[in-house]
């Protein structure tokens, strides 16, 4: 399995496994695949690689086939813009257990933290994601709130766990 940073040329095979995941897992997102499959191709790009530094996406590569992905998101606001976000965590259900998504999530920290100016990344998990929970504890997230009714999913409202990784100590 490798991982890398992905660029423009990834763009379909990214919103092809993107579209994916929203569809197969979709408790585990705040949009639906719908809203996804309609986004502008200039937003897609956005998410992917942003030409102003906001947004940077990983792959994990199986054989050169893009098996899973995540995303960090800056703030660009001065009192916020210590903030990293993580979005968009996927591995395809075949690849699974293998160590790819520690492995995007190590990319996508190590990327956060070479910004002087980040301090933090934090995340939400909708509960009883257990397999994502452990993921992001076992990295160091720690969790911070517990969101209720954060998305409606068609079978009832679910919660958002909050976490978060602090990089060091806020000066
Ligand atoms: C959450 C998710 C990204 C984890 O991806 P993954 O590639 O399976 O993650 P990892 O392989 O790094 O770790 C997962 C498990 O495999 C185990 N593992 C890691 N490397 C391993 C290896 N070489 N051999 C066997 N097991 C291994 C880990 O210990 C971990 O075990 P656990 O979850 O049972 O505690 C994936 O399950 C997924 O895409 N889920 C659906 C979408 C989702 O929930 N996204 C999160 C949104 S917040």
């Amino acid at each position: 399995m490798n991982v890398r940073s992905l660029a423009a040329p990834d763009l379909q095979a990214y919103r092809e496994l993107m579209l994916q995941a929203y569809e197969l897992d979709a408790d585990a997102y705040t949009s639906t695949a719908q809203e996804r499959a309609s986004a502008s191709t200039t937003w897609w790009l956005g998410r992917l690689s942003d030409p102003h530094g906001a947004s940077q996406a990983f792959g994990a590569f199986d054989e050169g086939r893009l098996v899973g992905s995540v995303a960090v998101e800056f703030e660009t606001r001065l009192k916020i813009r210590h903030k990293a976000h993580l979005v968009g965590m996927f591995v395809a259900q075949p690849c699974r257990g293998l160590g790819a998504g520690q492995a995007l999530l190590q990319a996508a920290i190590t990327h956060a933290r070479q910004r002087a100016e980040v301090k933090l990344m934090s995340l939400t998990v909708t509960e009883g994601n257990t397999s994502a929970i452990a993921l992001y504890e076992r990295a160091g997230f720690q969790r911070f709130g517990l969101e209720p009714l954060a998305i409606y999913t068609g079978t009832g409202y679910k919660s958002k766990l909050h976490m978060q990784l602090q990089f060091a100590a806020p000066g």
